[in-house]
């Protein structure tokens, strides 16, 4: 664990904004977000920005199924901590914008959450679309695309992107404090999709 915060903090230093934070997300943060997941949902738990693993360890506490838990992280040396930390788990090393890619080399045609911590607020519009669009068309409906972000505002957005979102948790126990916004599509479009 304390050689997580070295490796993340080392990180950090060399690149701050991909990393977008100095110490990885705090157990509460973890535990609040994998309360939000429904792991009665079908398919995989895909998280995104998985780092040294905070909330992958959240996920994994709260029942998710090592098989059942997806975790993307660009950062090689972060990508083969999580492999050494959490054997079982699929880890992919890539770019949270090539998701389409990434799911059709894996076969994954449906998911049960997202669980995000990627510095989305920082990417352009077409990158949050490449990241957000193919993720709530396999949650399908009820899904969630559930984001921490440190920001009070929607870190995504949401008019541009045509979909819905809502900030359903505030954490104090987490540096800094961190809130959790929950992604959807629309009521309506989904209604459009069943027809
Ligand atoms: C704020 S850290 C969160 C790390 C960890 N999940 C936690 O909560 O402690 C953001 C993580 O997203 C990763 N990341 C940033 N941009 C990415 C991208 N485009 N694709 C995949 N991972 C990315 C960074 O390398 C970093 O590990």
């Amino acid at each position: 664990m304390r050689g997580d915060y070295a490796l993340f903090f080392g990180l950090w230093l060399q690149k701050p904004l991909q990393i977008a934070a100095v110490t990885p997300s705090s157990k509460r943060l973890a535990q609040v977000m994998a309360e939000l997941v429904d792991f009665d949902r079908p398919g995989p738990v895909l998280e995104l920005g998985a780092g040294t693993g905070s909330l992958t360890r959240g996920l994994l506490q709260a029942g998710c199924p090592r098989h059942r838990l997806i975790a993307l992280e660009r950062e090689p040396s972060l990508a083969a901590a999580l492999q050494r930390s959490f054997p079982g788990i699929a880890t992919i090393v890539g770019d949270a914008t090539a998701l389409d890619e990434h799911f059709a080399e894996l076969g994954i045609d449906r998911l049960c959450a997202v669980v995000s911590s990627l510095p989305i607020k920082w990417f352009s519009v077409a990158a949050q679309r490449a990241i957000v669009e193919p993720c709530l068309a396999l949650l399908g409906p009820g899904g969630v695309f559930l984001q921490m972000t440190n920001a009070f505002a929607s870190p995504i957005a949401v008019e541009p992107l045509g979909i819905a979102g809502e900030r359903i948790a505030h954490v104090w126990r987490n540096l800094p404090p961190a809130q959790v916004w929950a992604y959807s599509k629309p009521a309506d479009a989904n209604a459009r999709e069943k027809q």
